[in-house]
């Protein structure tokens, strides 16, 4: 879901790195930044950049940073914001925040979160973000929603993002089928049991929105 054409990339939340070193081996970008708020992690990634792409032809940078405090203004062309493998609503926080400071920023994001995606969704409505792509995939039977938005409409054409998502329902193979429909079931689940631990928050709406998913 990376095209060409991006100045900069952010793998934010990188932890290893594993995702902005793929990036930087197809030299994705010119530019790869890999930004982490604990600093031995980001000692670590700069290490073995040092080692094994000390040649790159891309150009990459660590940040040992706090996401919402990206010097975004400091870079120059199209950005890509990669966040992925932090729950919904830490990734909600972290685009409100960087939102907040750069309400005109022209970036896409490429947002991968764990669970309480539902929330994720309504801040990027909210926010009036456009969708570009949403995709949902299996990996060691762990399911992840993909979701490539723009802070700026680019076609008419374009689809609105959904609180619950629209793409990732429809599938064109039995396997997709499978895993399409067990992905709703885990989810509708996952929102029922806090529905029954916590009586504070109120997850009936959310609930009733994916129950009304048809496949
Ligand atoms: C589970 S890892 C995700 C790794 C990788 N992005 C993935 O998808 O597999 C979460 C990482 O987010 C980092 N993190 C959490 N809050 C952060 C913040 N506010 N700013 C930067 N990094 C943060 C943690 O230090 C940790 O390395």
């Amino acid at each position: 879901m990376v095209a060409p054409g991006y100045s900069h990339i952010w793998d934010c939340c990188c932890d290893h790195g594993f995702l902005g070193s793929n990036l930087l081996s197809q030299q994705a970008a010119k530019n790869i930044h890999f930004v982490d708020i604990v600093p031995e992690l980001i000692l670590k990634v700069e290490e073995k950049l040092q080692q094994f792409h000390s040649n790159s032809l891309s150009t990459w940078k660590t940040h040992c940073l706090d996401v919402a405090k990206i010097p975004f203004e400091q870079y120059e062309g199209k950005q890509l914001i990669i966040i992925a493998g932090v729950g919904g609503d830490l990734m909600s926080r972290m685009i409100s925040d960087i939102h907040q400071r750069y309400p005109d920023i022209n970036a896409d994001f490429l947002l991968c979160p764990v669970h309480r995606q539902f929330g994720l969704r309504q801040k990027l409505i909210e926010y009036n973000f456009s969708l570009k792509d949403e995709i949902l995939i299996e990996d060691k039977k762990r399911f992840y929603e993909m979701m490539l938005v723009s802070t700026s409409i680019t076609s008419s054409e374009e689809p609105l993002i959904n609180s619950v998502g629209d793409k990732i329902w429809r599938s064109n193979n039995a396997v997709q089928s499978g895993i399409v429909e067990t992905y709703l079931n885990n989810t509708i689940n996952y929102y029922r049991r806090i529905q029954q631990a916590d009586n504070e928050i109120n997850v009936d709406q959310i609930i009733s929105a994916y129950e009304a998913v048809i496949l």
